[in-house]
């Protein structure tokens, strides 16, 4: 999970690391970051070319984001579930982007979609060494 720019200028990243904690998905890595355009594009190169791609990475790239490996079992489906529907006006009551995000855009977080991308994303930000050292 990454908490965005939004989510860490307007000061939700204890009640989303919160949210974590209270659905015991375990927090094994993380990190505060400025991501570069190269990191960004390379994180979201699944979305190149799609027509929110440019404002998808000046927007990830205008302010520290938290990056967050996460252990459970089934953890992207509980994830997912409580992080809520991409659109904030999609997402379900009491899910992280129903309270937080702003936009579809500035929607607080970033969750991985499957558990494939799960496990290339978090080995994007963190080293076994890195996820050893905090277990
Ligand atoms: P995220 O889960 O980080 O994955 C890609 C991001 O692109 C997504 O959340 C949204 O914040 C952003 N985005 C902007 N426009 C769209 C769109 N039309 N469809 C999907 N994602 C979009």
């Amino acid at each position: 999970m990454i908490v965005k720019p939004d989510g860490v200028r307007k000061r939700h990243c204890g009640d989303i690391i919160s949210f974590l904690e209270k659905n015991d998905l375990d927090i094994i890595g993380m990190r505060l970051v400025k991501l570069t355009a190269t990191t960004a594009g390379e994180f979201y190169d699944i979305h190149r070319g799609k027509p929110f791609y440019n404002d998808l990475l000046a927007y990830m790239t205008s302010g520290k984001v938290i990056v967050i490996a996460l252990q459970a079992e089934n953890a992207v489906a509980r994830m997912r579930e409580i992080i809520g529907a991409t659109n904030p006006r999609d997402a379900a009551e009491g899910t992280i982007r129903q309270l937080y995000a702003e936009s579809i855009e500035s929607n607080a977080v970033h969750g991985s979609d499957t558990p494939e991308n799960g496990r290339r994303e978090v080995g994007f930000f963190f080293s076994e060494k890195d996820l050893l050292e905090t277990t």
